[in-house]
């Protein structure tokens, strides 16, 4: 029996898909840290019973907050922390307090296109593949060890909203997947990162 803490800035698509893939399991959300107050994702926690952390960046450093997140995560004993379209980079710090727990999601085929703009500039790069990554999250932006990566050809003539659509889609589809499973795959499920490396789902 699992549980996972969600950090979401946006919409919180992947937020629900998450949550729906562990109804009915013996995995759950334990909560969501949302760092943006008008952020749709509120509505969806709400929706589906899933506490809410709030915290502020712009009243608080980002060690102030940070260390508040430590203190609530440690209680709550959650397994991970799943980075689902969180737009805030977190400190070195936090990172090694949580090594091989923090898992991102980001809709490019890394390393290219790291940052906000992943499918902006996938569409814009034109390549014939594009896709999602699944990682966990190191100290760089969007470098950490590969768990998983899918990939879909490009369509010719494709606007950026539809392939914006068939992204997501694979986030929904693949992102919910691969929590499940490394919930299911506990107490071992922190190999080192070069075994996760060579062992990549799929
Ligand atoms: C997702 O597409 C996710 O991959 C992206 O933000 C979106 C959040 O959507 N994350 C990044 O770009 C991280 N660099 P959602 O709020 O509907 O889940």
């Amino acid at each position: 029996m699992g549980s996972i803490a969600v950090f979401a800035s946006g919409g919180g698509s992947n937020f629900e898909a998450i949550a729906r893939r562990l109804e009915g399991t013996q995995h759950s959300i334990a909560l969501l840290v949302c760092d943006r107050k008008a952020a749709y994702v509120h509505e969806r926690a709400k929706a589906l019973h899933i506490p809410v952390v709030s915290v502020s960046y712009v009243r608080n450093t980002r060690e102030e907050v940070e260390h508040r997140l430590i203190e609530i995560i440690d209680t709550a004993g959650v397994d991970f922390i799943v980075l689902a379209g969180f737009m805030r980079l977190l400190t070195p710090l936090f990172v090694e307090r949580f090594s091989g727990k923090i898992v991102n999601i980001h809709p490019a085929l890394l390393p290219k296109y790291p940052g906000t703009r992943g499918i902006e500039e996938s569409w814009e790069s034109g390549d014939e593949k594009v896709g999602i990554t699944i990682h966990y999250v190191d100290k760089g932006m969007d470098t950490g060890p590969v768990i998983l990566q899918k990939e879909i050809n490009r369509i010719p003539g494709e606007s950026l909203e539809a392939m914006a659509d068939r992204i997501h889609c694979l986030e929904h589809t693949w992102y919910p997947d691969v929590i499940f499973e490394l919930l299911e795959r506990q107490p071992e499920n922190f190999p080192s990162q070069a075994q996760t490396r060579r062992e990549k789902m799929t």
